[in-house]
């Protein structure tokens, strides 16, 4: 299984573009995430963000060139890429509301089902809640636990590299402070991540390098911190 050899490869994206109809929703963007690295996509309601993690994940048709290191996903289904070690954490989570926490991350063990017992114990270890909750419906998790479920089911198929929707979107400030932490945490443990944000001071503050998404193109690229004092950051996105 090559899984294990792919999962130390960047991930690059070159030239992506997604069409729906005749809108043009991502228009030619190219990045890598570097192995271990965090990478934060920001930018307003409609930019293109999630149409952009959704055609890496295989979710939406698009073009252009996406590979985990030498080997081409561009057109791979979704649940051959998540084999590789690619996983999207959608909006809106994605969970299955009418079937428990442990359900729900068994589901997510579906491409190593041998492995799942201790991946089950690494990701309980990385999100004690969800151990505590086990055997609760997922439906009556507060917002943060059922974020924290959604990432939890993604590290279950032993993802090297996690795509994330605004994994902080719908949640009061403490639990936003509390999934970041859990990033960085995750992030540690050697998971890269790609995270797309609404909420750039936290995403910039997290990622090693970020970028700027204007109606579907890359107006702006640096590290987190650069993007922080930029200017024109400062006063469409950081609201001071
Ligand atoms: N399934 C779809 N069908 C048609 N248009 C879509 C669809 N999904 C997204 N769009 C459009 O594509 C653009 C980018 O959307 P999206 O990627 O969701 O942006 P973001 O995540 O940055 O808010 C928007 O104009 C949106 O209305
Ligand atoms: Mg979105």
């Amino acid at each position: 299984m090559s899984e294990h050899l792919l999962s130390e490869q960047p991930l690059n994206v070159e030239n992506l573009e997604v069409h729906y109809g005749a809108i043009s929703a991502v228009k030619g963007i190219s990045l890598t995430v570097a192995p271990g690295e965090i990478v934060a996509i920001i930018g307003a309601n409609g930019a293109g963000k999630s149409s952009t993690l959704r055609a890496i994940a295989g979710a939406v048709p698009h073009t252009g060139r996406v590979s985990i290191g030498a080997t081409d996903i561009t057109q791979m289904p979704s649940e051959q890429i998540v084999c590789r070690g690619l996983s999207l954490v959608p909006e809106g989570r994605g969970i299955f509301g009418n079937l428990t926490v442990l359900e729900n991350l068994l589901l997510g063990a579906w491409t190593n089902r041998k492995e799942a017992p201790e991946n089950l114990e690494k990701v309980y270890n990385l999100l004690p809640r969800l151990r505590e909750r086990q055997r609760q419906v997922a439906g009556t998790l507060s917002g943060g636990e059922q974020q924290m479920l959604a990432v939890g089911r993604a590290l279950m198929s032993r993802s090297k590299i996690l795509l994330l929707d605004e994994p902080s979107m719908g949640l009061a400030p403490k639990l936003v402070l509390e999934i970041f932490s859990i990033l960085r945490d995750i992030n540690s443990a050697g998971v890269s991540l790609l995270v797309v944000e609404q909420n750039a001071t936290m995403a910039l503050r997290l990622a090693q390098r970020a970028f700027l998404l204007e109606l579907g193109s890359i107006t702006l690229s640096g590290t987190g911190t650069e993007l922080l004092e930029n200017p024109r950051i400062r006063g469409a996105y950081l609201g001071h």
